[in-house]
């Protein structure tokens, strides 16, 4: 990561959820680490809007975090299902259950545009999430001279990119806060520390350490283990320039000890939340109530959407690692004041 010019080896890992806002990224990339804005699902307009906004605040690099679409689908008879066991919820907050609105093309033709929009902006870094993209964007994006980064959760993943000849690896230990980024089927998890070690043997492009990485001892403990940087998620979601409702802040902070669990419920992807009276609920359900990503997660978009306007904490997906207990809410320049 020498080229990006960094001062400290610190990433704010993509935050989905609107909680990477221009200013958080900017901000970040301000005070000499690496800003991450997460495109996700982003609609590609939307997208090109907040590339915009954060272009306008910083000359620092910054990267952009993509999903790479999968193929996916379910039947009817899933779906509805999966509906029937949300109803009671529906009914809480007053709402009407909509059919799942994704599809795979869709998904497609969004990333192709991001892709396009990273190029038209002349952006500098792109990390990619749950895939490995085809070799044909992967040219596209080196010709273009973007440098790229793939997250992955087991030493399999990690090999598949290397090979695939992306520029580096985000590690996921199993502690990271939100989806475990995995592509493999089933979803394994492993901690950081045994992935890191396993790294060093296996690897030779340079890692970055992710999962439960929350104060200056574990930063330093990752570095000693051979990684150029680490990236952080839950951490920089507690900062004043994240964009998370105060609910999610504070029940993050409110918990005693770890208090979280990795779970399909909201997405259809296993994330890793605080758990609340939703997942609760879900778990008392049959296993078949939750459909696969992304039919999941619009399933569930409405009732979250609802609960974070109304600050309710029991029904919003309230993304955080392990070590989230620890956090406490401040800027992020007090934040990396203590990282460094
Ligand atoms: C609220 C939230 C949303 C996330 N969204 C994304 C995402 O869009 N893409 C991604 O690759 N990782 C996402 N992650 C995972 C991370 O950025 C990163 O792996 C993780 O935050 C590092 O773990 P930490 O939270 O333990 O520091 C998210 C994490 C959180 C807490």
């Amino acid at each position: 990561m020498k080229h990006l010019n960094l001062k400290y080896p610190i990433i704010q890992g993509p935050i989905m959820g609107g909680i990477t806002t221009p200013q958080l990224v900017s901000q970040v990339s301000n005070s000499g680490a690496l800003g991450t804005y997460a495109g996700g699902y982003t609609k590609p307009v939307d997208f090109e809007e907040d590339i915009k906004e954060i272009l306008a605040l910083t000359d620092h690099p910054f990267n952009v975090n993509l999903f790479v679409p999968n193929h996916y689908s379910e039947t009817p008879d899933a779906i509805q299902e999966a509906i029937r066991a949300l109803t009671p919820v529906y009914n809480h907050f007053e709402l009407t259950p909509r059919l799942p609105s994704g599809t795979p093309q869709r998904d497609e033709r969004r990333f192709n545009q991001q892709v396009d929009i990273i190029i038209k902006y002349q952006l500098p870094i792109c990390s990619f999430s749950f895939g490995i993209p085809n070799p044909t964007i992967i040219k596209k994006l080196k010709d273009a001279e973007v440098y790229l980064i793939g997250t992955a959760t087991t030493m399999n993943e990690a090999l598949a990119f290397q090979e695939a000849g992306v520029d580096a690896i985000i590690l996921q230990g199993s502690e990271s806060g939100g989806p475990l980024c995995s592509f493999n089927q089933p979803p394994v998890g492993t901690e950081l520390k045994a992935l890191l070690l396993q790294a060093n043997q296996t690897l030779t492009i340079p890692i970055i350490a992710s999962g439960g990485i929350m104060d200056k001892e574990q930063v330093n403990a990752a570095l000693e283990l051979g990684v150029v940087a680490v990236q952080m998620g839950t951490a920089f979601l507690l900062t004043d320039e994240s964009g998370a409702c105060d609910a999610h802040k504070d029940a993050i902070t409110n918990q005693e000890k770890d208090n979280t669990t990795l779970t399909p419920i909201f997405t259809g992807r296993f994330i890793r939340v605080v758990r609340n009276k939703f997942i609760d609920f879900m778990e008392s359900q049959p296993p078949r109530a939750v459909i696969t990503y992304p039919l999941q997660d619009s399933l569930t978009k409405s009732i979250r959407k609802y609960a974070n306007q109304l600050n309710e904490a029991d029904y919003i997906a309230l993304w955080c690692n392990t070590n989230g207990f620890k956090g406490k809410k401040q800027s992020v320049e007090s934040l990396l004041k203590s990282l460094v």
